[in-house]
């Protein structure tokens, strides 16, 4: 379903009348496209409270971003660590300019790993408060911190370092209105390697629905592969996607197609000409099937394995809704939905496993919601199965890590798809707006999300849900 209230801020008149009528005007979202060289382009400024352990790490990986001019603030105690970093990496780095009020900033990211307690949290308000107002549409702020719960004997850190969260999403709240994000990284003390596909995602366009998320980046013993690289992360790796004939599952095949996985593309047989036409486009391989029926997940198993040898990317995208209060719900919309959105997928996982199916280093990424998060009226079967997804990636994440393998989840808000064109009009209307970047996601976003969890660049990412939605005003 189209977005007539999009379309309207097309024209200058549209824009002039809601402008007037006091409605919100969404940003036009930047995402990416493949003749962007650079992962972020324009001025960052980088910054860190004494003491952060980021500062190579930060530096590093924006030294990639040939776009990205780097700038320090002149008044960081932090600072030396950061010129130092730029100067390892040789990377150029100039104090920012505090004449230039116009200066404006694409990024602005702060380590925030070196606050050991509740008065250091001033250090926040002192590199964002001159600055905030001056970030770019579709910016991005990015905070990193230590995980509180890795900080058992240090409550007064603990408490502060668990406060970044209010921070952060407060902020993203703040600057919503221009398309941009502000997100929190949590990064183990031993772990900061693995945080650089965590950073190259969030500050790029690549992430332009996802804001206001906490992620966690732990240790992993893959310290990267041979011959990995940042335009095609999922070169000579086999995904596997399910319900892929169409919406979101065909986006995130399109994805991991583009970022080089041999795509196989699954559907149920009445989908078999769309599945085919996905499949055909991206050179994958089609492959109909139902994933409830009984030999499903043997099926699936033995096809990875005679055809490819296994498997590296497994991602549980088919689902469905049948909506009706508890009151009113049949049996048959209740044990439907749970046993595609979840039990199916428990069993394909258990399938995949025993038939030692996923190779070293596999990813299994999840499509839960924020129905899964929240609940929703009308959605006690959908909403259970969705949290139940998060349950799985939960349970699984310490099990699967003793093989190098990592499962995480993706919940998406109100993403333009057949499923939300068929919800009723207001309801309809109302998940657009409800979020700070005031419209609903593309298919898209969700599928960048998949393809960042799926790289081999993120083993330090496992057991995390993130949420796809805008910040969705409903729920956390
Ligand atoms: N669209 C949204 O706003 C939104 C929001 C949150 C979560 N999601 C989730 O995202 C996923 C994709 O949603 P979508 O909007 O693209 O929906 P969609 O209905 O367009 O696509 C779902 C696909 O799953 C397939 N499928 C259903 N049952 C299957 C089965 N038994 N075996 C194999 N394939 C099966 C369908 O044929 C369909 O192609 C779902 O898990 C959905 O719950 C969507």
């Amino acid at each position: 379903m189209a977005d007539i209230y999009q379309s309207l801020l097309n024209s200058n008149l549209g824009k002039t009348l809601l402008n007037a009528a006091n409605l919100p005007v969404p940003a036009e979202l930047e995402r990416h496209n493949q003749s962007q060289t650079s992962f972020i382009s324009g001025n960052v400024l980088v910054g860190a409270a004494p003491g952060g352990r980021l500062s190579e790490v930060i530096i590093r990986t924006l030294s990639d971003a040939k776009g990205a001019h780097l700038q320090y603030p002149d008044a960081s105690s932090a600072r030396d660590e950061i010129v130092k970093a730029a100067e390892k990496a040789g990377t150029q780095i100039t104090p920012i300019d505090a004449n230039a009020e116009a200066a404006r900033f694409k990024g602005l990211i702060f380590d925030a790993t070196g606050i050991e307690n509740t008065s250091q949290l001033r250090a926040l308000y002192d590199f964002f408060h001159p600055v905030v107002k001056k970030i770019q549409e579709s910016g991005r702020i990015v905070v990193i911190g230590l995980p509180p719960e890795s900080l058992k004997n240090a409550p007064a850190q603990h408490i502060a370092q668990r406060a970044l969260e209010g921070f952060t999403r407060s902020v993203a709240k703040e600057v919503g209105k221009k398309g941009a994000t502000c997100q929190l990284v949590y990064v183990t003390r031993t772990a900061e390697k693995q945080a650089e596909s965590t950073l190259r995602f969030l500050l790029s366009p690549k992430s332009a629905f996802v804001s206001a998320q906490v992620l966690r980046v732990g240790k992993a013993k893959a310290d990267g592969e041979e011959g990995f690289n940042w335009t095609q992360p999922l070169k000579g790796k086999v995904a596997l996607v399910t319900g892929a004939s169409r919406g979101i599952g065909a986006a995130i095949a399109e994805v991991m197609a583009r970022d080089g996985a041999k795509v196989v593309a699954l559907d149920v047989p009445a989908a078999k000409e769309d599945l085919q036409k996905v499949a055909d486009r991206l050179g994958g391989v089609a492959f109909p099937l139902d994933i409830t029926d009984a030999q499903a997940p043997a099926a699936i198993a033995e096809k990875l394995k005679a055809e490819f040898g296994g498997v590296d990317i497994i991602v549980h995208n088919a689902g469905v809704t049948r909506d009706k209060t508890l009151a009113g719900m049949p049996e048959h919309f209740w044990d439907m939905v749970i046993n595609i959105n979840l039990s199916a997928e428990e069993r394909i996982n258990d399938a995949l496993l025993s038939a030692e199916a996923i190779r070293a280093g596999g990813r299994i990424v999840c499509v839960s919601s924020m129905s899964g998060v929240a609940g929703n009226f009308g959605q006690t079967n959908y909403a259970t199965s969705k949290a139940g997804v998060i349950g799985m990636v939960d349970a699984y994440a310490p099990i699967l890590a003793k093989n190098e393998i990592t499962i995480n989840a993706v919940a998406p808000g109100f993403i333009e798809t057949a499923m939300t064109a068929a919800m009723p009009m207001v309801m309809r209307e109302a998940g657009r707006r409800l979020n700070s970047l005031k419209q609903g996601g593309q298919p898209v976003d969700v599928a960048e999300a998949i393809a960042y969890f799926a790289s081999p660049a993120s083993a330090g990412l496992n057991g995390n849900t993130i949420r796809v939605c805008g910040q969705n005003l409903i729920g956390a």
